[in-house]
């Protein structure tokens, strides 16, 4: 599917469990120092939770958006250790990584994803719907079939416009292996998610909806994948604690 022009870039930075409050601070300076806002490319920071306040009191430049790497399902109440959607809006967040293969691999469900989705959506939190095969799937040729199941199961009966929802390809065997899938590998799943999208909502938010690639994105290899037509941006996990890899891979994002 084509009409790519119209589509912004966004780069998200997935921070994962790393950076102490002294080195959130100490990236948060070097950060500011070297971002230069671009049109048509949104940049979005997911610290752990912790941090995400410290963050959105005016740490990092404005233009640049806050979110999450998780969120509870469930809007309140005895569910100890577990932060709401409801929260991360008071703490400052826009986004929320959802499905990310390693809460998949603690057992998080489509249907949990599904359910957190519909929160976050409710609560007008932007979430980055996190789907991708493992390598033992790939190797059966049941990468796309694996795909789409996820995709299917995560937003199966939501209704959001293109501006609500984002995508993140995220293929488990080139997360944090530095073995980062082919341009044409992350442009075949993209477009392919992109025509399940339109079979489920339409084809104007399935031709406006951001589709982002990640897995071992690097300053050396962002701008090839961002190239491609249906990749709409990256999530970035490693790269991301660099100031300057990061700033160089949003840098990428700008049109070609
Ligand atoms: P990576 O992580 O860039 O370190 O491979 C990506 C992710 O897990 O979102």
């Amino acid at each position: 599917m084509g009409g790519k022009t119209t589509r912004n870039k966004l780069i998200a930075g997935n921070w994962k469990m790393n950076m102490s409050r002294q080195e959130s601070i100490a990236f948060a300076e070097e950060f500011s120092r070297l971002y230069q806002p671009m049109a048509g490319v949104k940049t979005v920071i997911c610290p752990p939770f912790v941090w995400l306040d410290m963050l959105s009191a005016d740490k990092l430049p404005q233009q640049v958006e806050l979110g999450a790497q998780n969120m509870a399902q469930e809007v309140r109440g005895a569910f100890t250790g577990e932060v709401s959607a409801s929260m991360l809006v008071d703490a400052g967040c826009r986004y929320v990584i959802l499905g990310h293969s390693e809460r998949r691999q603690m057992g998080e469900t489509d249907a949990v994803i599904r359910e957190k989705t519909r929160l976050a959506l409710l609560h007008n939190l932007i979430p980055i719907v996190c789907v991708g095969e493992r390598e033992q799937e790939r190797k059966n040729g049941q990468a796309q079939s694996t795909v789409l199941s996820q995709v299917r199961g995560s937003l199966a009966d939501l209704e959001y416009t293109s501006e609500q929802m984002v995508i993140a390809y995220e293929p488990v065997w080139a997360i944090g292996t530095g073995n980062t899938a082919s341009a044409a590998d992350a442009e075949e799943m993209t477009s392919l998610i992109r025509s399940c999208l339109q079979e489920m909502a339409g084809y104007a938010t399935a031709s406006n909806t951001l589709i982002l690639y990640g897995g071992s994105v690097t300053p050396d290899n962002a701008r090839s994948l961002l190239e491609q037509p249906d990749v709409d941006g990256a999530l970035v996990g490693g790269a991301s604690l660099d100031p300057t890899k990061f700033c160089s891979i949003i840098t990428s994002g700008r049109s070609h």
